[in-house]
């Protein structure tokens, strides 16, 4: 078997997070500049059947049946070999590298998985869909997340911008005009587990206030689209503004990401606003190519522990 490999995008939530889980649209873009990769060779001395993990970013060697059930990584393979329905597998090692900051709402555990998969699948000669491999994928992060909207595998696995509903099949935008976004990280570590179950208390605690801010961010998410669609940057800006308002009233914001937003305001970008689980994590601006660096030293100067500048491409 020659070395198969494949890799997967980090992405951004750039409208609609948290809403999403509860049936509203959202909208999400792949980031291209950090990626995660999965080699997989073949080990011929190695016991028949034995995989091997390396994935020395989170120190990890081990053979798939020394790991839990519940990992990650085992499980992830363990449902692509019954998936595949395999039989025999041959002796192999999955080396695994990443360039996504761990938790910081950039999608790394999801872009893993979907690399391991492409490899993994291309080396035993069954390649999956790109529809199995989202399926897959949702179902690890199940394991850690409790109730995914689904979003993060299915922008990663297609690797092009979505406009995403729970449930529904998912549609890929189409960009009229390119926009430019600077990613800071606050450098907090922020559980996706946590937000999303925190905002679940307080929506049982407060249906009807929670609901109407989900409504919110699910108009926005809708009229983000359309500027889109329609090559309207700057109402992109506007719109995300708008966003980071809602989610700061269902309590995920931070100090830390609120000081950040607000530096990208006054640096000129056209508008800001946390993006993922919040409480730490990513934030975003849209800003006009030409200001990019400027912005994204405002944001190392208030906090951010690293940028990153991505394009969204026309299509
Ligand atoms: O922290 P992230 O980037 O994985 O974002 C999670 C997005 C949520 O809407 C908060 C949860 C979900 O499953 O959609």
């Amino acid at each position: 078997m020659p070395a198969f490999s494949a890799s997967a995008p980090g992405k951004i939530i750039l409208f609609g997070e948290h809403a999403v889980v509860y049936g509203r649209p959202a909208i999400a873009v792949p980031v291209t500049q950090v990626r995660a990769k999965a080699i997989v060779m073949a080990e011929p001395k190695s016991p028949a059947g034995q995989v091997r993990f390396i994935a020395p970013d989170i120190s990890l060697e081990a053979a798939l049946d020394s790991l839990p059930e519940d990992h990650p990584l085992a499980f992830t393979i363990r449902r692509a070999v019954s998936t595949l329905q395999l039989v025999h597998i041959p002796a192999c090692s999955i080396r695994i590298t990443s360039t996504i900051p761990i938790a910081g709402g950039m999608g790394s555990g999801a872009a893993v998985s979907v690399a391991v998969l492409r490899a993994f699948s291309a080396s035993v000669g069954h390649p999956l869909t790109n529809e199995q491999i989202s399926s897959l994928v949702y179902e690890t992060e199940r394991i850690y997340h409790g109730t995914p909207s689904g979003i993060d595998n299915t922008v990663i696995t297609y690797a092009q911008p979505v406009y995403f509903v729970k449930g529904k099949s998912v549609e890929i935008l189409s960009v009229k005009n390119s926009f430019t976004l600077v990613i800071a990280d606050t450098g907090l570590k922020s559980p996706t587990a946590l937000a999303v179950g925190d905002v679940r208390q307080a929506w049982q605690k407060d249906p009807q206030q929670f609901d109407r801010l989900f409504d919110s961010a699910g108009a926005i998410a809708e009229a983000g689209r359309e500027s889109i669609e329609s090559g309207q940057v700057e109402a992109i800006g506007s719109l995300m503004n708008k966003n980071h308002a809602v989610l700061q009233k269902m309590g995920v914001s931070c100090p830390e990401l609120d000081v950040l937003v607000e530096a990208a305001r006054t640096a000129g970008a056209f508008g800001a606003k946390l993006s993922g689980a919040g409480r730490g994590g990513s934030m975003i601006a849209l800003v006009a190519p030409t200001a990019s660096t400027y912005v994204a030293d405002a944001l190392r100067a208030a906090g951010a522990v690293g940028t990153i500048v991505t394009e969204v491409r026309q299509s």
